[in-house]
């Protein structure tokens, strides 16, 4: 797979484990994906060569998300069905979930919901426009959803929470989250 250029998908390209991603803590040994410098495994075709360095440096964090973040909340609104007139609710108000959220309004979402139980990641998404639950509040998360939508349910659902994911409300604990 290397040899195709396709390191994405290649069992060697991690020095420390099997699989292609890279650039990430504790996924195989590249680190740095999100620092100011990371080390590039065949650099020599693995970079996308931004031709014209100035204009590249005044909009290079627009360019980071485009490598990354967005791309990912892109492809959760896409795998989730998003469509005009959906109403969806986005689990997680972190990079990748607000990145959904404003991927499910480029697909013409109809309402967007995101869902977290950090007041000021909650705040932020308030802001700069989407409807939001707090799932820290006594209120069920499809109490809240109701009192938004009227109903207690979305067209769409993308999870952007991930293996961190923590439990809470009623079927869960607000208290006892795992240990990892
Ligand atoms: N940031 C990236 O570029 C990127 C890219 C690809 C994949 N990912 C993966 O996507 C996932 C999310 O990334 P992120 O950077 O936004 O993570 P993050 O940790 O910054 O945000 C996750 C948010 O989810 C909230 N949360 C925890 N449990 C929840 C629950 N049960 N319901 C709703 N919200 C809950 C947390 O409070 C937190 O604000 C992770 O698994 C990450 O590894 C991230």
């Amino acid at each position: 797979m290397c040899k195709a250029q396709n390191t994405g998908v290649c069992l060697n390209v991690n020095p420390a484990r099997p699989g292609g991603a890279y650039g990430y803590v504790d996924m195989g040994g590249w680190i740095g994906g999100q620092a100011e410098f990371v080390m590039i495994p065949y650099a020599d075709f693995n970079l996308l060569k931004i031709p014209d360095r100035d204009r590249g440096m005044a909009k290079i964090r627009d360019l980071k998300c485009l490598s990354d973040i967005l791309p990912t909340g892109y492809h959760g609104a896409v795998t989730a069905g998003v469509c005009p007139g959906s109403t969806v609710y986005v689990a997680g108000a972190g990079p990748v979930g607000l990145a959904a959220g404003a991927s499910a309004r480029l697909l013409g979402a109809a309402v967007v919901i995101v869902g977290d139980v950090n007041k000021a990641r909650l705040d932020h998404a308030r802001r700069v426009g989407f409807e939001t639950v707090d799932l820290s509040e006594d209120a069920t998360l499809s109490d809240q959803i109701a009192a938004i939508l009227g109903e207690p349910e979305v067209d769409c659902a993308i999870d952007c929470v991930g293996f961190e994911a923590r439990g809470h409300g009623h079927s869960g604990s607000q208290t006892e989250y795992p240990s990892a």
